[in-house]
């Protein structure tokens, strides 16, 4: 489905992913940071970063590609939010998701259940991330997973992205979820916010109702399927050249 450019609010946030949409051509992720840095103060919407990688190293990593700082961090697939002028959104943002998560019961049932899935390294788990490698997962085996981690009574949400990583995590947290969040606590509305993403794990911030989305051209499988139902922008461009390409696309870049 094609998304139509008419806006009936000015666009307040873009939210994009990094790996294979921002990052992975150093050249245009330069031309993104003159596009965007290159916007009149007043008409930059916030720049939120919304990545698999938990913040640390998002932090670390972002510089040395040419990307800007942004205003916004939200990590580890929605399960971390930082932003340096409003410090105290972090606790509240992780405050919601302690309901029904327990790791160690996690770890557990996921290392029961799916016997060929080996723990990511430790750099990539968090108190709300519980990270594995599991190749070519079919639907039934992610159902079942979710089964039986229901069935302990831990409320949990499966992410299943590029055909190899699984993550488990608290029920509330997704890449949309917390861009639920950020919206609501800068005064947004989902519709003000441009989303953009290549794999399983951004889904969730394109089916968030209202967002104008921009597909890589480069997407999965996994993301096709999730927004072939939803109006959506689909870059021609690779990575960050195709987020421009979207970003003009909905009128917030000349
Ligand atoms: C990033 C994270 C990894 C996660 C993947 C998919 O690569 O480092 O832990 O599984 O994104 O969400």
């Amino acid at each position: 489905m094609t998304a139509s450019t008419s806006a009936a609010l000015p666009i307040g946030l873009l939210s994009s992913d990094l790996d294979g949409t921002l990052i992975g051509d150093r050249a245009a992720s330069e031309r993104f940071a003159s596009a965007w840095t290159g916007l009149p103060d007043g008409r930059r919407p916030l720049l939120c970063y919304n990545s698999g990688r938990l913040i640390n190293d998002m932090r670390a990593v972002c510089p040395t590609v040419g990307l800007p700082q942004p205003d916004l961090w939200i990590g580890g697939v929605g399960t971390e939010l930082a932003c340096d002028t409003r410090p105290e959104l972090a606790a509240q943002f992780q405050a919601r998701f302690d309901d029904g998560w327990d790791r160690p019961t996690v770890q557990r049932i996921v290392a029961h259940q799916c016997a060929n899935a080996t723990a990511q390294p430790s750099d990539f788990q968090e108190t709300y991330k519980s990270s594995w490698f599991l190749s070519n997962a079919s639907s039934e085996q992610l159902a079942d997973l979710q089964a039986a981690l229901t069935a302990a009574g831990l409320k949990t949400t499966i992410v299943y992205s590029s055909d190899r990583d699984l993550d488990v995590l608290p029920a509330l947290a997704n890449k949309g979820n917390a861009l639920a969040f950020a919206c609501e606590a800068f005064g947004l509305t989902p519709d003000q916010a441009v989303v953009a993403g290549d794999t399983g794990n951004d889904a969730s911030m394109f089916i968030l109702a209202g967002t104008k989305g921009i597909v890589m051209a480069e997407a999965g499988h996994e993301l096709l399927q999730a927004v072939s139902q939803v109006p959506h922008f689909r870059a021609r461009c690779p990575i960050a050249d195709g987020v421009i390409e979207g970003l003009r696309h909905y009128g917030v870049l000349p």
